[in-house]
């Protein structure tokens, strides 16, 4: 049996990191069985390298856009990852990457989605949204990935009142708050879903009756 569940995180861009950073420390502080195997990063200069090393997790630069996917999975299927992290990944997966880890990639967004999701709708322009139309609640959904930008079934979602809060910074300061603290605990959940089903192996053929 596995005693650790793989996980690999994949950033884009001039990453900053915190998502990445609260779920290492949460794994790290609560000794989960669940083992970061590495870091993905698109850019040499992305501020979420000092956080992968202050955190001790390798990370690993594909900075060539042609062979990201054939090299990502040449990765994911050494270090036999079982669950694949975006946090602050931009790019859109191809079909065949995505069939080939399907119910096995999870996504944050600042956002009580299905609303303010989808092409665009990312950093500040989110909070702006929400703001502009004078919501009285925001908050963050974690989602499995599929095709579409933020489509992908919801797995879990919390929400705050914001109507109180002054400006997008404000909005967007809170909501962090709140992913930093459900991202970690729902990949905890991933992890114990995991080991049970490892434990209690779902038969896929009906038992015959008689
Ligand atoms: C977060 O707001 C997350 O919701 C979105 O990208 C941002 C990444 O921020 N998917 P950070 O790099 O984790 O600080």
């Amino acid at each position: 049996m596995n005693e650790y569940f793989n996980i690999a995180f994949l950033t884009s861009g001039k990453s900053r990191g915190s998502n990445f950073d609260s779920v290492v420390k949460y794994i790290s502080k609560n000794r989960l069985p669940i083992s970061t195997k590495f870091l993905i990063i698109t850019r040499p200069d992305a501020p979420i390298i000092q956080r992968a090393e202050n955190n001790n997790v390798k990370w690993i630069l594909l900075s060539d856009k042609n062979n990201f996917e054939h090299d990502l999975l040449e990765l994911l299927s050494q270090h036999n990852v079982h669950l694949v992290v975006l946090a602050g990944f931009m790019r859109k997966l191809s079909p065949n990457f995505l069939d080939k880890f399907k119910g096995k990639i999870i996504n944050i967004h600042p956002a009580l989605l299905p609303k303010y999701g989808g092409k665009g709708m990312y950093g500040m322009r989110v909070h702006q949204a929400v703001f502009e139309n004078h919501e009285k609640f925001s908050g963050a959904s974690v989602h499995f990935v599929n095709e579409e930008y933020d489509a992908g079934k919801i797995i879990f979602q919390k929400k705050i009142p914001i109507d109180h809060l002054k400006s997008p910074e404000e909005i967007a300061h809170e909501v962090l708050k709140i992913e930093h603290e459900i991202y970690p605990k729902v990949i905890e959940q991933l992890a114990y879903q995991f080991f049970s089903k490892l434990v209690y192996p779902v038969e896929s053929e009906a038992i015959p009756s008689g």
